[in-house]
């Protein structure tokens, strides 16, 4: 069977990745702050937002996995620089420990937002960001550089994390491996309230009354492990949205 690191798995999209990994047949580690508790995988506490406590969980994961699925991550209720340390400081340092032990025909996917689709009026900046190797010279430039809005500095975090994504791929592709993105809108998990509190008034509700729904987990889920799995073996760098055409309606003025 495939072994699967998911991060985030103890709730929200990540809890529905969870239930389809296993679907799937993988053997599932979860790495969160919280319990899942859940028999069926194994289970290593996390603070995404702290890389003493990544370099511990990683101390603890199975020397050889298929796949790395980094769902977790905070809302622009949180202060920018903790929003940059669990969104993509954490992701990015979790990701670069493990990679080398994800066997060859395996895949990193990453769970960005329709929040990072502006991602490519930033390059320069994005550049700059993603090319720093070292955590506390990131974490540095991010609390000097990063927007200073939580709201903000949650849609650079995620323009960072498809950024990231399109940098690091081809070079894991010659190492067997792919990495890729999913962006999800506005889907029904516990993080909508907090968003409806930092995004822009009436944006969320605004998306549920244009598309008749919110996306729920489960909308999300099999695309992360679609792109786990080798069927997806020729997408590499790729961000698929899960929005229910919100943003291509948008780019394109049918919205
Ligand atoms: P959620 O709040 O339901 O779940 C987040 C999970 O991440 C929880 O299990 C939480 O314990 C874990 N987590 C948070 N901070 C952590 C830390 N410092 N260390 C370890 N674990 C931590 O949120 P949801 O909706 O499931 O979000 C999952 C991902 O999807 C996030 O990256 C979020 O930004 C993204 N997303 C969500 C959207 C939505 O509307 N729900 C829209 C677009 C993207």
């Amino acid at each position: 069977g495939k072994t699967v690191a998911l991060t985030g798995g103890a709730a929200g999209i990540g809890a529905a990745v969870r239930e389809t990994l296993l679907t799937w047949g993988a053997e599932v580690v979860v790495l969160d702050r919280t319990d899942p508790q859940d028999e069926r995988v194994k289970f290593i506490a996390v603070d995404l937002s702290d890389p003493d406590s990544i370099e511990n969980a990683i101390a603890q994961l199975p020397t050889e996995l298929d796949g790395l699925a980094n769902v977790a991550g905070v809302p622009g209720t949180q202060s920018p620089e903790l929003v940059m340390r669990v969104n993509y400081l954490g992701l990015r340092a979790l990701t670069e420990h493990v990679i080398d032990r994800i066997r060859s025909g395996g895949a990193v996917v990453n769970v960005a937002s329709i929040a990072g689709a502006s991602w490519m009026l930033h390059l320069e900046k994005l550049a700059e960001l993603v090319t720093i190797e070292d955590y506390d010279t990131a974490l540095k430039w991010s609390v000097a550089n990063a927007p200073a809005r939580g709201a903000d500095a949650y849609e650079f975090s995620k323009e960072a994390v498809l950024y990231y994504t399109k940098w690091r791929s081809h070079s894991a592709w010659q190492k067997g491996v792919r990495m890729n993105a999913v962006c999800p809108g506005a889907t029904a998990t516990g993080i909508l309230e907090d968003f409806k509190e930092s995004m822009a008034p009436g944006a969320i509700d605004w998306s549920e009354q244009l598309l008749g729904r919110h996306g729920k987990p489960e909308d999300v889920a099999p695309i992360v492990v679609f792109l786990l799995d080798s069927v997806s073996g020729f997408i590499n760098g790729a961000d698929i949205p899960v929005d229910g055409g919100l943003v291509a309606g948008l780019t394109v003025g049918a919205i």
